[in-house]
């Protein structure tokens, strides 16, 4: 069965205990920790920096930090997330001058590199720069909060990125970000999305290898499906 990544959101994870949460979601089967900053000024909220992140790995968290930057500008804080232990960086598209400088940057600080499209950010900024990404990641919400309800508009855009990374046989990460919850997993992965971001729909349980099994199997149905 092909591989798909659980990102588990701690933006909603218990700031007061980030290290003990964010180790009880690795346990409990999350993949990738997604790792949201916000700076109040490219979205309107603020949430957390390079030291936190460096904290999380003292604190000995040895699964992937998947870092999400809502900033503008991004690339000062690039090699400073990466010193800190990051392990994927993605950014937007809108908020940066020179898009390709950013991602040589990522490349140069030694992480992997995504580039993240909100819900109306068109597709054609991943022209020129495709074979250079990581990872994609679509918005299904307009960033700044958890907690927000999905977008039906990105079920087109999930197949409309699935069929330009198959057809030209990259191995890049398409990842879903925001509103991802047990009853739309399984139509997700459908429309092509390889890695999930989940914030609310799963810290807002106390059992999470309850909630993470029940996920697990609803992709196992996507994955059934798409193979008949
Ligand atoms: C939104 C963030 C998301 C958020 C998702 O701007 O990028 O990662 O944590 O949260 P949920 O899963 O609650 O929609
Ligand atoms: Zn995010």
């Amino acid at each position: 069965m092909k591989k798909f990544f659980l990102a588990p959101s701690i933006l909603s994870a218990d700031f007061a205990r980030l290290g003990e949460d964010t180790q009880k979601v690795i346990d409990a089967g999350g993949d990738l920790i997604h790792f949201d900053v916000m700076d109040n000024h490219y979205v309107p909220n603020l949430t957390m920096g390079p030291m936190i992140l460096e904290s999380l790995r003292n604190y000995n968290i040895i699964a992937p930090i998947d870092v999400h930057l809502m900033v503008k500008p991004v690339d000062n804080l690039i090699p400073q997330f990466a010193k800190a232990g990051a392990t994927f960086i993605t950014f937007h598209p809108e908020a940066t001058e020179h898009i390709e400088r950013t991602l040589q940057l990522i490349k140069e600080s030694g992480c992997k590199a995504g580039l993240a499209l909100n819900p109306t950010t068109p597709l054609n900024f991943l022209d020129y720069i495709l074979e250079k990404l990581d990872l994609i990641l679509l918005m299904s919400v307009n960033p700044g909060f958890g907690n927000q309800s999905f977008l039906p508009s990105t079920f087109n855009k999930l197949r409309q990125v699935r069929k330009i990374i198959d057809k030209n046989f990259l191995d890049i990460i398409l990842q879903v970000d925001g509103g991802v919850k047990l009853d739309n997993i399984a139509e997700i992965a459908f429309s092509g999305a390889n890695s999930f971001v989940i914030g609310s729909g799963l810290f807002k349980y106390s059992n999470y290898d309850l909630i993470i099994k029940k996920i697990r199997k609803e992709l196992k149905h996507a994955h059934s499906r798409s193979i008949h």
